[in-house]
């Protein structure tokens, strides 16, 4: 980006900007990413930046203390209530000198780094002010939740695409950041040998999991409004559900890959799922002490298009299981017994590991030496054992693809609201109770049961 850009970021203060905004704007500038730049932070509180950044660098290993003593240089603040046009006259004149004095183009990213209730406001002010008025481009992102349910979350769109067109829009996922996450449509893709076997007659069934291990945290009061299903299913599991299950793409690019992943998400239906509640949730902070929020979900899904009748799609979330993962496992229907003797082999497996160790594996199987029987082995790809470590994280990837005006990784207007017609459509359910630290509620064998389902992990 040698044009540079100033990073407008409002929600400043918050949890969000220290953890992972600023830390992503550090490793962009110290990767060269980017040329001339400014922060702009604003947010509510009377606090200086020094401190924004200071509890900032708790989240950057082996700091690199050129290019953090240059975040430092070009970082400011300006308070700003979000309701306050004025806050916004003022931010305005800000951004402008801060603009001038670093002789910046004037390319605004626009980061709304806060609760989805006030996008349509903040959009709004920062339209109505002129801020979003500049000598260069004018891009805006949105941080996830996008609403809380369909009505909300059209009522967004609709006011905001008032003022921006859907081509200055980022709804960020910020999965969608994520190296192996970008790999799932390249592997499929670029693969003959998987693509034909990408279907209903080979595919038995589909389990994408997304399992934690800790609570929730100091998000207590956030998480008990929205819970797993909104939280993590609605758009990270939907988007994860999409890339897997998409038609081919005319090209895998931008446009492209977004007209399948809406296509897919509006064939998709619930057909049954199961909620859980750690035990001791209530006790946490911020959350009700009558709370019915799940923080676990199961669901068995279906997809509604040739190419996936028939095959179900199983998707597990919990907080504080027993595993940190992330995966997308594939489970190929068995082939016709043709050994002699025993055949009591398994299927064939993809596995696409999204965290924490990334990489994908096969399971084969292989003959036991001096026995005609065989047994399933694995055929591993470790991500860092070959690319290293130091691949770009999620929120790097986002900033600098929006910087580019490169929308591949960003929520369209339809898949977002496709992703919460789905959710939409569940009724309240009963909220089983587990053990920390377990697999979920006892209830879920009786789930795993009735679907024929072993969760692979
Ligand atoms: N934290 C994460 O790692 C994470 C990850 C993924 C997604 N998210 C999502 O990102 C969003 C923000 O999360 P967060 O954890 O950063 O929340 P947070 O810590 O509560 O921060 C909210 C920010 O919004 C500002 N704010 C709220 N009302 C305002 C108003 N009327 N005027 C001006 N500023 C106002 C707050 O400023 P003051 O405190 O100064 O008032 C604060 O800077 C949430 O929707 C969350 O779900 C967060």
């Amino acid at each position: 980006m040698k044009d540079g850009v100033t990073f407008v970021i409002l929600g400043a203060t918050g949890d969000l900007t220290k953890r992972k905004l600023i830390p992503a704007i550090y490793h962009l500038v110290k990767n060269g990413k980017i040329g001339k730049f400014a922060i702009v932070g604003a947010a509510r509180s009377n606090i200086q930046i020094k401190k924004i950044l200071s509890e900032s660098e708790k989240f950057i290993k082996n700091l690199d203390k050129k290019a953090w003593k240059k975040v430092i240089y070009f970082s400011y603040y300006h308070r700003v209530d979000f309701y306050q046009q004025e806050d916004y006259r003022q931010l305005k004149k800000f951004v402008e000198e801060i603009e001038k004095k670093h002789k910046l183009s004037g390319n605004r990213l626009f980061y709304l780094a806060t609760m989805p209730q006030h996008f349509e406001i903040m959009t709004f002010n920062l339209a109505k002010i002129g801020l979003v008025k500049t000598k260069g481009w004018a891009r805006c992102a949105y941080e996830k939740p996008f609403g809380e349910d369909l009505k909300s979350a059209k009522k967004i769109n609709k006011s905001i695409l008032k003022i921006f067109n859907e081509s200055q829009i980022y709804r960020i996922d910020h999965y969608l950041g994520k190296e192996l996450v970008g790999n799932i449509s390249l592997v499929r893709f670029t693969n003959r040998i998987l693509e034909p076997l990408w279907k209903n007659k080979h595919i038995e069934s589909v389990q994408i999991i997304l399992d934690e291990d800790m609570g929730v945290g100091n998000r207590g009061p956030y998480y008990d409004k929205y819970g797993a299903i909104k939280d993590v299913v609605q758009n990270h599991m939907m988007q994860l559900l999409a890339l897997t299950a998409m038609e081919a793409p005319k090209k895998l690019v931008g446009e492209y890959i977004r007209n399948e992943k809406a296509k897919l998400l509006s064939k998709v239906k619930i057909k049954d799922l199961i909620l859980g509640q750690y035990e001791d949730y209530k006790k946490e902070k911020g959350v009700s002490k009558k709370s019915k929020t799940e923080t676990f979900a199961a669901l068995k899904l279906e997809i509604n298009n040739q190419r996936w009748k028939g095959v179900p799609f199983f998707l597990k979330t919990g907080k504080n299981l027993d595993k940190k993962q992330t995966l997308i496992i594939i489970k190929f229907k068995k082939v016709d017994c043709l050994l002699a003797k025993t055949c009591e082999f398994d299927s064939n497996y993809i596995i696409i590991r999204i965290q924490p160790d990334e990489g994908i594996s096969f399971e084969i199987n292989q003959k036991i030496p001096e026995k005609n029987e065989v047994i399933p082995i694995k055929v591993d790809f470790c991500h860092s054992c070959l690319f290293g470590p130091n691949t770009p994280r999620g929120y790097e990837n986002l900033l600098e693809d929006i910087m580019k005006g490169d929308q591949s990784i960003f929520v369209r207007k339809d898949e977002i609201e496709n992703s919460w017609r789905i959710i939409d459509e569940i009724k309240k359910r009963k909220v089983y109770s587990y053990k920390k630290g377990s697999k979920g509620p006892e209830q879920l064998n009786i789930f795993n049961k009735k679907h024929n389902i072993i969760w692979k992990q």
